[in-house]
């Protein structure tokens, strides 16, 4: 039998098998069937800062509306006993979840700026999530920031939030920035604990009937973990920080590639919403047979042996790559330019 643990955020996970955040955490009964397909641990929906921050405002409306009534009439408008915030839901939701897995359970909060709703976190950590993780869902569509601005807005709230929780934090980035070795290395001096390569990004669509712009939500194809394993591999070689893979993560070899340059977890999402939690059960069975084929004793063996670690010059190396791949199309036989 193959070992199959690994360790992510300080957490020992029987396997590196970590389904994201999305609505299957919102149900207590398909989490635990995550856990008993062999999840690992689970990363819940997220908290996003737009909820609580237009909650604060309501609650402020709701007293400051109060103080401009007479005072005897104020007393006649206490909030309701059974008036539940977005966050009260949440860490409802959040116990119910640690009370029912015996998986580790990652909070999840979402947002951009580093205003008060971080402080929040606090209460995700006394609800018992076993670490967190910030997601910087950030389209920099303001002219004026500069590249350096946007990297300094993730900096700042991610030392804010780690001096507002004890537990381990991980955050999860997009891809674009323009040096994002570099980038990651200041994301690994603030103490975070782990990255997780990448956001993907939701690409809006124009209705040619209506000329109105449609949000639109694609399911994403094995291609796209593609990405994440070159970033791992460049990643994995110069830092020593925790690196959770996410998107296009649907079979084992995509997986198993994340592993052999250097991923800590692989995150999946759209392959259980399109096949059901016994998708983990199968691709941890694929991983396993792979690795006794190959004689590999345990994850930890096989983690980050094909990392950029030894390369001389990783981007001189990137570059011949390049060359290869345009270099080796051929056009298809029935196609004539
Ligand atoms: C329906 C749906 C809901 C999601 N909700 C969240 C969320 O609340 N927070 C978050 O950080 N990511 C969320 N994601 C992103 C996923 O966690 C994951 O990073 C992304 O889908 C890429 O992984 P995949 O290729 O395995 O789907 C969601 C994705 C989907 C498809």
């Amino acid at each position: 039998m193959v070992k199959l643990q690994t360790e992510y955020l300080g957490l020992k996970l029987k396997n590196p098998i970590v389904p994201s955040a999305s609505p299957l955490s919102r149900d207590v009964d398909s989490a635990r069937r995550l856990e008993d397909a062999g999840a690992s641990a689970l990363v819940m929906y997220s908290l996003f800062e737009e909820q609580l921050l237009a909650e604060e405002k309501q609650l402020e409306r709701f007293f400051f509306n109060q103080d401009l009534g007479s005072h005897e009439s104020s007393s006649f408008l206490p909030i309701p006993e059974r008036y539940k915030s977005s966050l009260d839901n949440y860490l409802d939701q959040l116990e119910a979840l640690k009370a029912a897995l015996d998986i580790p359970v990652i909070a999840s909060l979402n947002g951009v700026s580093n205003q008060g709703w971080i402080d929040y976190a606090s209460e995700l950590q006394k609800a018992g999530a076993d670490a967190l993780e910030l997601n910087v869902y950030y389209v920099a569509a303001d002219i004026e920031e500069s590249a350096e601005l946007v990297e300094q807005r993730y900096l700042q709230m991610l030392e804010h939030l780690l001096c507002t929780v004890d537990i381990p934090v991980a955050v999860k980035i997009s891809s674009q920035f323009s040096s994002p070795l570099n980038f990651a290395r200041k994301l690994q001096k603030t103490g975070v604990n782990g990255i997780a390569l990448f956001n993907r990004f939701y690409q809006c669509d124009i209705d040619l009937d209506t000329l109105q712009v449609l949000p639109s939500l694609q399911l994403s194809s094995p291609y796209e973990s593609l990405l994440r394993i070159r970033w791992t591999a460049i990643l994995r070689g110069q830092l020593d920080i925790d690196l959770a893979v996410t998107g296009g993560f649907h079979r084992a070899e995509d997986i198993l590639k994340a592993l052999l340059v250097g991923a800590n977890v692989t995150h999946v999402c759209s392959t259980v919403l399109h096949q059901g939690p016994q998708r983990i059960t199968e691709l941890l069975d694929e991983i396993s047979q792979w690795m006794e084929d190959k004689e590999y004793e345990s994850v930890q063996q096989l983690q980050g042996s094909l990392s950029q670690k030894n390369a001389v010059d990783p981007a001189a190396y990137e570059r011949i790559n390049y060359m290869h791949a345009l270099e080796s199309f051929t056009p298809p036989d029935s196609v004539r330019y």
